[in-house]
């Protein structure tokens, strides 16, 4: 750990969520100091996160690939075979080739950079590499993580044909990016398992950190997943840092502040968010602002019609009530009454709330194309006569496993049900 005082003044900037950079170009003075650091070693960049990864898989890996390591954590170690994985910011190709073999000949890795140097690097040892893993299932793509349905080598060889001579071509060139994003997206919607990045988070320009989350949520598959390490701050920077460019590119002044980095992927529409760890001693304390590594996972899927099919979970505890990101709240022990989304989502083996509850089905169940909406903006105990297939009688005359026979028990329904955003039908 070091503690330094940045150049200037010390007062807290408290600005909007990620701050703002004053007086520079943010992405221009990141891809110089990336350039530099895909030439020589740059020890200042960031956060040695050796230790961390599995030397099984890196006895492949070049010297030059392994020393220019600007990572923080590493995020490689959730991902499983046969998935398809995207690296955002993969500089030298580290993770990448790591990824390349956790994910096995079945799998897929897109490794995606902004930086000529870092992908002449990655790109450079990419023949190596596979000959000695004994497949190549590896792809470096040159964008914007911000921007991932842009491929830029696509829009380099468009500019090298239709060269911008005047400010008419600018708009020309801006409808062709526009309609590649379109027909041939580099990273495209619902098509990837696991996004993973290292470091790079931060680097964004504060105002399209939002845009970045979406695409993130964007090129996920359902039921897909985010494991992100990056840095985190325990408050916000203070103005003398926010104004360093050297401090941006070098993943201090753009870090996010801890509690915020988690809301982004909530806001997002993210579920399951959770953090895989947190580095205990700062990396660095500046101006008295800690700033560390974390890791963070967080789901996609839980937009979608909520359909009543009579199952219901028990949460264990120790807690005695929890609360997802829609807003159920769990009571220890009770028979909560759930959709069938939730439940499928509370029991997936592989899901963020695995060997957390008991998922219990009714006797019989509802078929799914003959299930009836669910209202799952009450908070309600599931009776067990009614599992049972018993025909209870509620207000408005006989039903059959129907909400109203649950017994309510938060009063006042939840105002948010299960999030909005892309795909949303009906009640989610
Ligand atoms: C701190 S390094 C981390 C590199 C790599 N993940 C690792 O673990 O070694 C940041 C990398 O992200 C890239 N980068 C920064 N901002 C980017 C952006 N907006 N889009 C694409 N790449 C970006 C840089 O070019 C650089 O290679």
């Amino acid at each position: 750990m070091s503690t330094i005082s940045s150049r200037s003044s010390s007062e807290k900037q408290s600005e909007s969520a990620g701050g703002s950079a004053g007086g520079y170009d943010v992405e221009q003075t990141v891809r110089e100091r990336y350039s530099a650091g895909a030439q020589a070693l740059e020890p200042m960049l960031c956060c040695p996160a050796t230790g961390q990864y599995d030397a099984t898989y890196l006895s492949v890996l070049p010297t030059e690939i392994l020393e220019r390591d600007y990572g923080c954590g590493d995020p490689s170690q959730y991902v499983g075979e046969g998935e398809v994985v995207v690296d955002l910011g993969s500089g030298a190709g580290k993770i990448c080739y790591i990824l390349s073999q956790k994910v096995g000949q079945s799998g897929q890795v897109i490794g995606v950079d902004m930086n000529d140097e870092m992908l002449g690097l990655a790109r450079g040892y990419q023949a190596e590499v596979s000959g000695k893993i004994g497949y190549d299932n590896v792809r470096f793509c040159k964008g914007r993580i911000q921007d991932l349905a842009l491929d830029l080598d696509a829009a380099q060889a468009y500019l090298d044909e239709h060269p911008i001579c005047g400010v008419e071509d600018i708009t020309t060139y801006d409808a062709h990016c526009q309609a590649m994003r379109k027909s041939e997206p580099m990273i495209g919607s619902d098509s990837v398992d696991v996004v993973v990045s290292n470091c790079v988070l931060n680097l964004v320009k504060p105002e399209e950190k939002v845009q970045l989350f979406a695409e993130i949520f964007r090129v996920l598959k359902r039921g897909g997943r985010a494991v992100i390490s990056d840095i985190v701050c325990d408050e916000r920077p203070t103005d003398a840092i926010m104004n360093d460019p050297e401090m941006w590119s070098g993943c201090i002044a753009g870090a996010f502040v801890e509690d915020e980095f988690l809301k982004m992927f909530e806001d997002a529409g993210f579920y399951g968010v959770e953090i895989l760890s947190r580095q205990a001693e700062p990396w660095h304390v500046i101006d008295g602002v800690e700033f560390r590594s974390m890791t963070i996972r967080a789901y996609k899927g839980k937009q979608g019609p909520c359909m009543e099919r009579r199952q219901a979970v028990v949460y264990h505890g120790p807690w005695k009530q929890v609360m997802d990101d829609d807003g159920h709240t769990l009571y220890r022990g009770k028979r909560m009454a759930v959709c069938d989304k939730t439940y499928q989502i509370y029991t997936d083996a592989k899901g963020p709330y695995a060997g957390q509850l008991i998922g219990i089905e009714p006797s019989e169940m509802v078929a799914l194309d003959e299930a009836t909406e669910f209202d799952c903006r009450r908070n309600a105990v599931r009776q067990a006569s009614e599992m049972k297939g018993a025909t209870v009688n509620g207000a408005g005359g006989e039903s059959r496993g129907a909400t109203r026979s649950m017994n309510v028990l938060a009063a006042g329904d939840s105002e948010v049900c299960c999030g909005t955003g892309e795909g949303s039908s009906g009640c989610c």
